[in-house]
């Protein structure tokens, strides 16, 4: 029976994945948190990883807060870049093989039609570059390793950009989103069952994986208000006014917002971050699909926690 060590377990991809793992039958997998196993100590991390003695290790941990990473670069260097390195090193120490999970902010967001592996990675804030740095490392230590490129993670997790959404409806009238910013929302349980496709074939290298299409947040709040049971009611360039379900049809407003106008962020993101799955496609194995598709069909799991908007 082959192992699998999930690091970063503790995260909200991670747990995903770990769930995913863990229902396949020949396959025993463990599941690290960051206080269990933490990548920047590389002893720790070197006897951690040899007491599970891995054939496939699944790297889901990274320090995520991009504004928090703007702040303070080192902590994300360590994590995002030393990190996955040690954990390459151990990998190849031991034998195993490296699923190491990326992002579309390695892309600087100046092109208009999506990114393809060749494009040249060019990061606009600390959280890209340190997780740019990660995967060089990564590949420079480790041949049988998987890097795998996602993008805009939803879940049904405890934060997220759409938890917030839902949870900002319910309590303000005035909502604002940015509508300059295109990406795709890719749901958590497609890109492990991804990795699970993944697990057999035996490919190295560096893949994009997100979901199909394109929309700006501006597009996938509405749409995720629309699914919760609200109604256009009128608008204009500004805007997009929406009446609630439920007996009491609360008006709400959800302006579209330029990234630029959105203070409390110390990041810059990139405007473009599509990312499209060339690598994975050709070799015939890209089973990610359409972002709103999938997002339909997991909507009701995404707030099952919440109630609901009324
Ligand atoms: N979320 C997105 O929209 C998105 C988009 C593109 C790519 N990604 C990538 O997807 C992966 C998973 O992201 P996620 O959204 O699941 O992030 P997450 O919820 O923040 O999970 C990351 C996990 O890593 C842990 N961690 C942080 N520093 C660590 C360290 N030094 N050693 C070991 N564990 C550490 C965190 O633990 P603590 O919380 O206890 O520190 C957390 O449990 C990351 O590689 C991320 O870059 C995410």
């Amino acid at each position: 029976m082959m192992t699998a060590l999930v690091t970063g377990g503790g995260g909200r991809l991670g747990r995903v994945i770990s769930t995913a793992l863990k229902a396949l039958p020949n396959l025993k997998t463990q599941s690290a948190k960051h206080a269990e196993c933490d990548l920047t100590d590389l002893s720790c991390l070197r006897e951690y990883v040899r007491q599970c003695d891995p054939d496939v290790i699944v790297n889901c941990a990274a320090y995520t807060d991009v504004d928090g990473c703007e702040e303070d670069p080192s902590l994300a260097f360590a994590c995002n870049a030393a990190g996955a390195g040690n954990l390459a090193r151990v990998a190849s120490e031991l034998g195993a093989r490296l699923v190491h999970i990326s992002t579309d902010y390695v892309f600087d967001g100046a092109k208009s039609t999506p990114y393809v592996e060749s494009d040249a990675a060019c990061p606009l804030n600390a959280y890209g570059r340190s997780k740019l740095l990660g995967e060089q490392y990564v590949r420079e230590l480790l041949s049988r390793h998987l890097i795998l490129r996602t993008s805009w993670l939803y879940g049904a997790f405890e934060r997220g950009f759409i938890q917030t959404i839902l949870e900002m409806a319910k309590q303000q009238e005035h909502l604002s989103v940015v509508a300059d910013t295109f990406g795709t929302p890719t749901y958590a349980g497609d890109l492990a069952r991804q990795v699970v496709a993944l697990l057999d074939a035996e490919l190295n290298g560096t893949f994009h994986c997100s979901s199909q299409g394109a929309c700006t947040r501006f597009e996938w709040a509405l749409l995720a208000l629309q699914l919760n049971g609200f109604e256009r009611a009128g608008g204009d360039e500004k805007g997009i006014w929406l009446l609630g379900p439920g007996p009491r049809r609360r008006r709400i407003f959800l302006a579209a917002v330029g990234s630029m106008s959105i203070e409390s962020r110390s990041a810059p993101r990139p405007l473009y971050s599509v990312l499209d799955n060339y690598g994975l496609r050709a070799q015939g194995l890209d089973v990610m699909p359409e972002w709103a598709v999938s997002f339909r069909a997991c909507f009701r799991e995404l707030t099952k926690r919440m109630t609901t908007a009324a």
